[in-house]
């Protein structure tokens, strides 16, 4: 697409399905796979909120911690150590979402790739290197530089010091909504992958391109070459 000189993505529900967690969880808390997984997700997000309003920082790897002895309590399922590293560890070996691979491969030989997420760089370095698609990505960069979560600008900041674009030549891809709202307030052109239907953000923030997947985003980038 002409303007965009680099791609950045978003990690988790993006390019990796947290969802596809339920599995290892379902496991250990059978019958309760899909709603602990998700209000897990739901939890560690908010978390990430609440830390950077009030101005702290616990990594990526302990907010997910946290959000998941609170899920357990909530659910009242008994989580000892060892099944919390197990699904913490199931945390690193997420599925990329069926078009992922293909798509990047795809991206990568038109665009430089960067990641940009709430993530560690160990947890992305594990979950990218796991799914085989490490090489693709010229750059990992992660919220843990700037102790503050998404969708704070010092978070996209991170982009535009590491490469030397303007921000609307940066394409920003994410599924999730109030990310797309942070990356457009910010200043990139944003492509919101709506996998679920959800509803846009109320913001006046909307995103530039609603596509399906990963899949669609290639086809929309080649289309516009
Ligand atoms: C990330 C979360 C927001 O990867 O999905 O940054």
């Amino acid at each position: 697409m002409r303007g965009i000189d680099v791609l950045v993505f978003d990690a988790y529900g993006t390019l990796f399905d947290v969802n596809s967690i339920s599995q290892a969880v379902e496991a250990v808390f059978p019958g309760k796979g899909t709603t602990l997984s998700k209000l897990w997700r739901t939890k560690q997000i908010e978390y990430t909120w609440l830390l950077s309003l009030m101005g702290r920082y616990l990594n990526f790897e302990e907010v997910t911690r946290r959000a998941l002895r609170y899920t357990a309590k909530a659910m009242r399922v008994d989580l000892n150590a060892e099944i919390e590293r197990e699904l913490l560890s199931a945390y690193n070996h997420l599925k990329p979402f069926p078009e992922t691979v293909e798509a990047l491969t795809t991206l990568y030989k038109r665009y430089p790739l960067a990641i940009l997420s709430n993530g560690t760089t160990h947890m992305l370095e594990a979950v990218t290197s796991h799914s085989g698609i490490r090489n693709l990505f010229q750059l990992i960069l992660s919220v843990d530089s700037v102790r503050i979560y998404k969708p704070s600008p010092r978070v996209y900041s991170l982009v535009m010091e590491a490469f030397d674009v303007d921000r609307r030549s940066v394409g920003f891809v994410s599924s999730n909504a109030w990310d797309i709202a942070g990356a457009k307030a910010f200043g990139f052109s944003t492509f919101w992958i709506n996998r679920a239907g959800q509803t846009e953000e109320a913001l006046d923030l909307n995103a530039d391109f609603i596509l399906t997947d990963l899949r669609d985003l290639e086809r929309l980038l080649r289309s516009k070459t």
